[in-house]
C-alpha cells in the first residue's frame, strides 16, 4: 500500500483531540504532516448520497464509536457525481470526505462506473452490454455496461479523472477501488470484432490457429478471420480459453483506463485496487491484478457457516494475485440477501471471520454495509446501523472488533504471511475442467481445497500462487488438477524439481497444453520423464474405488487414474483395490527421487482420512514442520512475521472450548497478560506475540 510515514496512529488522534478542543478544523491542523491511518482498519462501505447531509454527523460518530476508521464511497454515486453529461457535482462527495475525518476516518473512492446513469446509456445505447442471446441490457439494476465499448471508456475515464483531481492529494483519501466486481461480459458485435482482432495478434496467421485449435475436427476450419465466433460453453477447446483469455485482456484494458488517469492525477501514497470475489472465474486474476496496488476480495459466506479451509484458501488466493498482503473491501454483517436461506453467522462468527481473514493476510475488513438504504434491491442484506437509524444487535461485535484493532493493530504492523508449502492454482485449468467435467460432480475448487484443507492444518500456513509464480522459497509445491500446462510453466516446475523441490501433482494434472488441446504425451506431459511414470488411462467413477498402501486403506471418488511405474526407482504408494476390473491392483499414487528433489503423482481423489494420511506423508518427506504446533482439532493458528517475529492469531472454530498450550511464553495482546496456554470458547481468539 502507497502509504507514507511512521507517524503512529496515536500522534494522529492527539492531533484531533486538540483540533476538536480549540475548535480549528482538522484539515487545518493536518495540512503539514498528513494523517496516518491505523496499521489494522475496521471499515464499512457507506453511502452519503442516500441520505441528507443533516443525517451525517450522526452516522460518524456512531461509526467512530464502533473503532471504524475507513470509509468506502461513491462506486455506485454516478447519477449523483454526473447528474447531466459534463456536469460534475463532487462538492457532497468533499464534504463528506472531510466531515468523516473529523471523526477520524479515512476514506476509500469507488469510481462509480459499475452503474452508469440513465441519461449516459440513453444517449449512448452502444454503451450498454448484450448478452449471449442478443438482448441489450437495460437501465434498472447495474453492471449492464459494456466493458469493450469505446465511448463508455470515454465517459469512465472522464468521471475517474474528475474524481482524481479532486481528491488525488486529499490526505484523508487512503485509495481508489475502480469499479465494483468485474463480472458481466459483452456478446454485441463490435466486441466479438475485438476478439478477432486479438486473436489475430495472438495466432499472427489462420494457418496457425487452425493447426493449434485442430479445426479440421468438425470441419471448423477457419479462412477469414471474421467467421471466427464467440463460444462460451461447448465450443472447440481452443476457442473458449481464448474468449477467456481475450475477457481478461479486456478487463486489463478496461481497468487500465481509470488506473492511468487516476494515476496521473493522485499522490503515490494513494493505492488503487479493486473488489474480487474469491473463487469467481470469469476472468483470470493474475491477468488484471498486476497492474494494481493492492488486491481486495469481497468475502460472503451466503447460506450457512464459514468454512475456514474454502474460505481461508480464498483469502490465500487473492492474498497470492500481488504475493503480499490484501484487503477484505466486503464482507458480511452477519446476513446476506441473495443466498437460498439468508441465515445470519451466530454471534461471535462475524469477529472470528474478521480474524480469520487478518490472519491470512488481510490488513482490512470493511462491512458491505453501514446501513440499510430505505429503497432498491437490497433492502433485506444485513447491516451494521438499520434504516431507522440506531444500531442492530451486531453494532456491539463490530465495535469489539474495533476494539481489538485498535488493540493488535501495532503488535501486526508491517507483518506478513510466509509459508513453507504452496499450492499452485490456473485459471486456465480450473476452466478446462469445467468445460469438460467428464464427471459432473468434479469441482475443480473442491479438488484444490482437499489437497488444502490437510495441508494447511499441518503446516499451519499455505501460499495459493500461480504455476508461474517462484518457488524456490517453498519445501513443498501441490498442484491439484493444473490440467493445462504450459511449456512456462512445465519448465518452472521442472526448474524447481532440479533444485531440491517436492512436486506433487494431484489427479487430471497435465493433460492439455497452452491450447487447451491434448499433450502429445501421456499425463504428466512435459513432467512424464522425472517422474518416471505416466497415466495410462482415466476412469470417471460412479462408485468410489478402494486404495490402500502406505497412507492406510481407503477409498477414492469420482475419478481414477490408472499410473504405471516406468522406472525402477519409482515407488509405488498407493494401489487400487478391486474395482473395475482395469484399475485392480494397479498403481494409484508414485513418487520418485530426482537428485534432492521429489516428484510425487496422486491420481486418485483421496478420501479425507486417506488424504490427511497422504498429506502428513508430503510434508514429512519434504521437512515442512507446523508454525506454531500441534493445537486441538478445529482450531486454526495463523501465524504473521515481521521485524518482531511471529505473532500467532489463534481461532476456534471447533464447536466446544479448547486449550491450546504454547511452546513458549508469549504476550496475549487482546487479553493481556504472558501466558503458557490459552483456553478458547466456540469463536474464540487470540493474538499472541512471540517477541514482546
Ligand atoms: C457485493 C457487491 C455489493 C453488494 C453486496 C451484497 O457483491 O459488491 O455492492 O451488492 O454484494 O452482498
Amino acid at each position: 500500500m502507497g502509504r507514507t510515514g511512521r507517524k503512529s496512529w496515536l500522534w494522529v488522534a492527539v492531533c484531533f483531540a486538540a483540533a476538536a478542543t480549540l475548535l480549528i478544523p482538522v484539515k487545518l491542523q493536518t495540512e503539514a504532516a498528513d494523517p496516518v491511518a491505523p496499521p489494522l482498519l475496521l471499515g464499512t462501505a457507506w453511502y452519503p448520497e442516500q441520505w441528507p447531509e443533516s443525517r451525517w454527523d450522526a452516522d460518524l460518530t456512531l461509526m467512530q464509536q464502533a473503532g471504524i476508521h475507513m470509509v468506502r464511497v461513491g462506486e455506485f454515486a454516478w447519477s449523483r457525481m454526473e447528474p447531466s453529461e459534463g456536469q460534475y457535482h463532487l462538492g457532497w462527495l468533499d464534504r463528506a470526505i472531510a466531515m468523516a475525518a473529523e471523526h477520524g476516518i479515512f476514506t476509500v473512492i469507488g469510481t462509480p462506473t459499475a452503474a452508469p446513469p440513465a441519461w449516459l446509456t440513453q444517449k449512448y445505447p452502444e454503451t450498454l452490454r448484450m448478452g449471449e442471446d442478443g438482448r441489450r441490457a437495460e437501465h434498472g439494476n447495474r453492471q449492464q455496461f459494456n466493458f469493450a465499448n469505446p465511448k463508455y471508456r470515454e465517459l469512465a475515464r472522464k468521471i475517474a479523472e474528475q474524481l482524481a483531481k479532486r481528491f488525488g492529494h486529499n490526505p484523508h483519501v487512503l485509495g481508489w477501488q475502480i469499479d465494483n466486481e468485474y463480472a458481466a461480459e459483452s456478446y454485441d458485435p463490435d466486441t466479438k470484432a475485438q476478439f478477432q482482432q486479438w486473436l489475430k495478434a495472438r495466432y499472427g496467421t489462420l494457418d496457425n490457429l487452425n493447426a493449434r485449435w485442430t479445426t479440421a475436427y468438425w470441419s471448423q476450419t477457419y479462412s477469414d478471420w471474421n467467421q471466427i465466433p464467440i463460444e462460451t460453453h461447448y465450443g472447440n477447446p481452443g476457442l473458449l480459453l481464448s474468449w477467456k483469455r481475450f475477457v481478461s485482456d479486456t478487463w486489463r484494458s478496461y481497468q487500465k483506463n481509470q488506473l492511468d488517469v487516476i494515476r496521473a492525477n493522485s499522490d503515490a501514497r494513494q493505492f488503487i485496487t479493486t473488489n474480487t470475489m474469491g473463487w469467481f472465474d470469469g476472468y483470470d486474476h493474475y491477468t488484471v491484478i498486476q497492474d494494481l496496488d493492492l488486491a481486495a476480495w469481497d468475502d460472503y459466506v451466503g447460506e450457512g457457516h464459514l468454512d475456514p479451509a474454502r474460505n481461508g484458501a480464498a483469502h490465500d488466493l487473492t492474498r497470492g494475485f500481488l504475493r503480499k498482503n490484501f484487503w477484505v473491501m466486503e464482507t458480511q454483517p452477519g446476513f446476506v440477501n441473495w443466498a437460498a436461506v439468508n441465515n445470519s453467522l451466530d454471534k461471535g462468527e462475524v469477529r472470528a471471520m474478521a480474524w480469520h481473514a487478518v490472519g491470512h493476510g488481510a490488513d482490512t475488513v470493511s462491512y458491505w454495509q453501514w446501513r440499510s438504504a430505505l429503497n432498491g434491491q437490497e433492502e433485506y442484506h444485513g447491516v451494521i446501523v438499520g434504516a431507522d437509524g440506531t444500531p442492530v444487535p451486531l453494532y456491539s461485535e463490530i465495535k469489539q472488533i474495533g476494539n481489538d484493532f485498535a488493540k493488535a493493530g501495532p503488535v501486526l504492523e508491517g507483518t506478513t504471511v510466509k509459508s513453507e508449502v504452496a499450492i499452485l492454482h490456473s485459471y486456465d485449468s480450473r476452466w478446462a475442467i469445467e468445460w469438460q467435467k467428464h464427471n459432473r460432480q468434479y469441482d475443480p475448487v473442491a479438488e484444490i481445497v482437499s489437497y488444502y484443507k490437510p495441508l494447511r492444518a499441518i503446516s499451519q500456513s499455505l501460499d495459493v500462487i500461480a504455476p508461474t509464480a517462484p518457488l524456490s522459497q517453498y519445501k513443498l509445491v501441490v498442484a491439484p488438477g493444473l490440467n493445462v500446462l504450459s511449456d512456462a510453466e512445465a519448465a518452472n516446475l521442472i526448474k524447481y524439481i532440479r533444485q531440491g523441490g517436492h512436486l506433487v501433482l494431484g489427479q487430471r494434472s497435465a493433460m492439455k497444453n497452452v491450447d487447451n488441446g491434448l499433450q502429445t504425451e501421456r499425463q504428466p506431459g512435459p513432467l512424464v520423464d522425472l517422474l518416471g511414470g505416466r497415466v495410462e488411462q482415466f476412469y470417471a467413477l460412479v462408485d468410489p474405488v478402494p486404495v490402500e498402501g502406505d497412507w492406510g486403506s481407503g477409498q477414492g471418488k469420482l475419478w481414477a487414474e490408472l499410473l504405471s511405474a516406468k522406472d525402477n526407482d519409482v515407488k509405488v504408494l498407493e494401489k487400487y483395490g478391486k474395482s473395475n476390473g482395469w484399475l485392480d491392483g494397479q498403481p494409484a499414487a508414485i513418487t520418485r527421487k530426482v537428485g534432492k528433489g521429489r516428484i510425487t503423482y496422486i491420481g486418485a481423489w483421496l478420501d479425507d482420512a486417506t488424504m490427511a494420511a497422504a498429506a502428513k506423508w508430503m510434508t514429512d518427506v519434504s521437512g515442512v514442520k507446523p508454525a506454531l504446533g500441534p493445537v486441538p482439532e478445529g482450531v486454526e493458528v495463523y501465524p504473521r512475521y515481521g521485524r518482531h517475529g511471529a505473532v500467532y492469531i489463534l481461532v476456534n472454530f471447533s464447536k466446544t472450548e479448547q486449550t491450546i498450550s504454547l511452546p513458549s511464553q508469549m504476550q496475549d495482546v487482546l487479553a493481556g497478560g504472558i501466558k503458557r496456554s490459552v483456553t478458547l470458547p466456540l469463536y474464540g481468539v487470540a493474538v499472541l506475540s512471540a517477541s514482546r
